[in-house]
């Protein structure tokens, strides 16, 4: 059955712009009184309301009531919210000036959240994402890259991947697991960097292609956690047994987007230590630049250069890295439209980096612009102008929320 959506006061497709590179507010196809037609979760059409309404008599009409601007899905391509616990000491401390070495040193850090989610069973770790997802889904973000990264060993990193894939099952929005068991090397580990990454390669991650828990890895390259040689190593050998490759780089020491662009990684995150030759270098490459304003903003930090990294004709996307250190905060929009001031975005750049850049972190096609035959995930925000969106800076939330579904296809309600 087609179903017919509108009139919308605005539909933004985000259609016909470029992957990588700067963009102008004048770029964007802005549809008045639009309708989008949709069968089976797929988008059949997007135009202009009365128009479809007359060439589909036939179809179901959802009316949209009130001054309503509808844009695709966003798309979080970088997230650890699949973790048991919390770091509230941790933010009382760094909120009072304590330095990262103090905080690591009281107990506090990765390491902590390491030991909260151990504590906690699969099913208790499947519940708080389902329920972390469902929020993140309400407020527009309709598909969700989650990590592991939580448990650093063979039965632990399974725990989280298990509970990543039975949350998945239980939620409307779409999920994206990676395998992050290189975060860092665990405290109960007796073995240097390449040991540990061995021991990954050899004994979990045979494990996690057979069970199909995740198709991507990531490390993160840093010197609190592995160096860009070591890294190198391990990325080779992943993407040889099949994997896709995203990594953490340049988030306080520069090196690791090097190795990232030298192995094809889908993304290179963080960027926030990034300076000319990094940002040359991503821009260059294939490899999409995400950057992650909540962990500037919970860790007090500079934002990653995303207007040079524009302007230099990277592909940007903006993720929210939603975890329980450094970013415990988890809201997508607000961080972006908060990073957009300082570093001069456009609603054009931030959208794009949301929706359809995100997508291409993700190497998924079928989403992220609301064109024929893509997913019908949608929102729609309660305002006449698109560009309230960003000058409310995160506050105005959608109205409604679409998810296709995959197999059973209704579009629903959130
Ligand atoms: O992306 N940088 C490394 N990992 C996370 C933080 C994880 C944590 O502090 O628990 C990040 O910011
Ligand atoms: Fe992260």
């Amino acid at each position: 059955m087609k179903k017919l959506i509108g009139p919308f006061t605005q539909i933004l497709p985000l259609t016909n712009l470029p992957l990588k590179g700067a963009l102008k507010d004048e770029q964007l196809h802005v549809i008045p009184n639009g309708g989008v037609l949709v069968k089976d979760g797929l988008i059949l059409a997007v135009g202009d309301f009365e128009e479809l309404k007359k060439a589909n008599p036939t179809a179901e009409i959802e009316e949209i009531r009130g001054s309503r601007v509808l844009l695709p899905g966003f798309i979080d391509c970088h997230t650890h919210i699949c973790f048991g616990g919390n770091r509230a000491k941790d933010y009382a401390m760094r909120i009072a000036g304590k330095t990262y070495l103090e905080i690591a040193q009281s107990g506090g850090g990765i390491w902590d959240t390491v030991t909260q989610t151990r504590a906690a069973d699969e099913m208790m770790l499947a519940e708080l994402l389902v329920q972390r997802a469902n929020r993140h889904l309400s407020e527009g973000v309709t598909t969700i890259e989650v990590k592991s990264g939580y448990g650093l060993s063979l039965a632990e990193e399974l725990k989280q991947l298990r509970a990543i894939k039975a949350a998945a099952a239980k939620t409307k929005a779409k999920m994206v697991s990676t395998c992050l068991a290189a975060h860092m090397v665990p405290k109960d580990f007796n073995g240097s960097q390449r040991e540990y990454l061995e021991y990954v390669l050899h004994e979990l991650l045979p494990v996690v292609r057979e069970e199909n828990l995740a198709a991507r890895v990531d490390i993160f390259i840093e010197q609190s956690a592995f160096d860009a040689e070591n890294a190198l190593f391990y990325l080779n050998h992943a993407k040889q047994m099949g994997f896709e490759i995203t990594v953490h780089v340049d988030q306080f020491t520069t090196g690791g987007s090097k190795v990232a662009v030298e192995v094809g990684a889908l993304s290179a995150d963080h960027l926030e230590a990034s300076g000319e030759a990094e940002i040359k270098l991503l821009a260059e490459s294939n490899s999409v630049a995400v950057t992650l304003p909540g962990a500037s903003l919970g860790l007090g930090m500079q934002y990653a250069p995303a207007r040079k990294l524009l302007d230099a004709g990277a592909c940007l996307a903006i993720a929210s890295d939603w975890n329980p250190g450094s970013a415990p905060m988890g809201d997508l929009l607000m961080q972006a439209a908060v990073m957009s001031a300082s570093e001069k975005l456009t609603a054009a750049e931030v959208f794009a980096g949301l929706t359809y850049r995100a997508a291409a972190a993700l190497k998924i096609t079928n989403r992220g612009i609301l064109a024929p035959g893509m997913l019908a995930d949608m929102q729609a925000y309660p305002c006449a102008d698109y560009r309230e969106i960003l000058y409310y800076q995160g506050k105005m939330k959608p109205q409604k929320v679409w998810t296709a579904d995959f197999n059973d296809f209704g579009i629903s309600l959130i």
